[in-house]
């Protein structure tokens, strides 16, 4: 284990697996979804599927991740073989594409940081929408934003699981929260803050179909990094006498914590400039803060500068993991050398995420690069559908229906009492091996079904 390098101890692990799970999927992502998929009922499922499924997930994958001390396909393989190693490999797979995609919106966050802070972009009386479409159809600037993204992500990963991520996790992820929360408070006192409440709050469960359902899901395991064997590799990394229950209930908590917190800061903001609307999709938070930070006066641009820069640090923790998954399997399988795998890896999936940069208006081809659900798809969307949303809830599934149905008790069971042994036979423990073994693979199966049949006979 020395040469692989290990967490210092269990609040190692909890920094750093909240840091992967904390970052663009609760402040970006989480309340654009909210927005298009009719508000508070949105919330109520998704909350539903953090706790219920998603939950019991993270505990099979950080079991299966300590015990074997391994990357996600090395894992499936020992314990399950050739087979199950599939599931492995998919989950590589879709972290390199996750991150390819993911750096390029790093990118957008960490360009609005440079504008708000030193580019003056407050004080040009700009319409923040119209800004934000040429912002990313910007493709030199994009380049410039996610190379420089890319590397500081690298540079951290080649630092070395311990000191590189556990250390700017613990400092960082505080102050983004007492940011929220100041900003929270600010949008309270703005006219039509009520309205935003009402519609983050008030369910109204008419808005609800098959696909709200699907896109709560997905967003969960977007959001908790499950799904693609993150957490195998931060389990892998974890010591033995470490309870790991305590630690995944935590580290949901504070994940779907700050999305729900998220929510609440934007909404009212959204709803106090008549010009915004709650569904303005990916854009949502680009265009309906700069506003907000203009109307603070001469402290606008400070704290807007403050606020990017912390979503940045968010977003790094998440990338260094997701990072951290294909150098883990190309360092375990192959015995490279960890630098040089990192900065090489790191290369060839900024190349990856080209063509979804140049997607957002950059190229006529791949903006319109295909057509379903009625409408053109730019390549960005397609990536993302793939490879996150359909990717991880289905790699979730199998990671549940292997903890539970293959490597069942003889391993499963007994990884969970490693530092927790108060749990065998407790009720506790039946609860989580029933949420593993039914509730989370036949929901996840559920919902998929009833997805996909949507998308044929519709
Ligand atoms: N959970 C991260 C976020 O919310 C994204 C992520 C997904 C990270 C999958 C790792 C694995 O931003």
């Amino acid at each position: 284990m020395a040469s692989r390098g290990g967490f210092s101890n269990r609040l190692g692990f909890i920094a750093a697996a909240a840091g992967s799970a904390v970052g663009l999927g609760n402040i970006w992502k989480f309340p654009y979804e909210v927005g298009e998929n009719g508000g508070a009922a949105f919330l109520v499922i998704y909350l539903a599927c953090a706790f219920l499924i998603c939950l019991p997930i993270m505990l099979a994958e950080t079991a299966i991740g300590r015990n074997t001390r391994l990357n996600p396909y090395g894992a499936f393989r020992k314990l399950g073989g050739r087979k199950w190693g599939i599931i492995g490999i998919m989950g590589v797979l879709s972290g390199v594409m996750i991150l390819s995609f993911y750096n390029v919106v790093a990118g957008w966050a960490f360009g609005y940081f440079l504008e708000i802070g030193f580019g003056g972009l407050l004080s040009k009386g700009l319409n923040y929408g119209d800004h934000f479409g040429g912002f990313v159809s910007n493709i030199w600037d994009n380049l410039f934003f996610s190379i420089g993204f890319m590397v500081l992500t690298a540079l951290i990963v080649a630092g070395g699981v311990q000191k590189g991520i556990e250390r700017w996790t613990k400092i960082l992820m505080p102050l983004l929260v007492i940011m929220i929360v100041g900003l929270i408070c600010y949008g309270l006192t703005l006219d039509g803050a009520s309205e935003g409440l009402a519609f983050y709050l008030v369910p109204d469960f008419s808005e609800i179909n098959a696909n709200t359902f699907y896109t709560a899901l997905a967003q969960a395991f977007f959001s908790l990094s499950l799904g693609m064997g993150a957490l195998i590799t931060y389990g892998s990394y974890v010591g033995k006498n470490d309870s790991i229950v305590g630690a995944a209930a935590l580290i949901t908590i504070a994940d779907i914590s700050i999305a729900f917190l998220a929510g609440l800061m934007i909404f009212p903001l959204v709803f106090s400039q008549p010009s915004i609307e709650a569904n303005a999709g990916p854009g949502l938070v680009f265009v309906a803060l700069p506003g907000i930070f203009e109307s603070m006066g001469s402290v606008g641009p400070f704290v807007g500068a403050i606020f990017f820069l912390l979503l940045c640090f968010a977003a790094l923790t998440s990338t260094v993991s997701l990072l951290e998954v294909p150098v883990a399997y190309v360092t375990d399988q192959f015995k490279f050398h960890r630098k040089k795998t990192v900065y090489g890896v790191a290369l060839i999936i900024f190349i990856i995420g080209l063509p979804t940069m140049l997607s957002q208006g950059a190229s006529e081809f791949f903006t319109k690069f295909t057509f379903y659900g009625g409408k053109d798809i730019d390549f960005f969307t397609l990536i993302e559908n793939v490879f996150s949303d359909l990717s991880l809830p289905l790699g979730g599934f199998f990671i549940a229906i292997f903890a539970a149905w293959k490597w069942r008790d003889k391993g499963f069971q007994k990884e969970l009492y490693f530092g927790n042994p108060q749990l065998e036979g407790s009720v506790t423990e039946k609860v989580i091996l029933f949420m593993v073994r039914y509730i989370s693979p036949l929901v996840v199966g559920t919902i998929f079904v009833i997805s996909v049949l949507k998308i044929f006979f519709n």
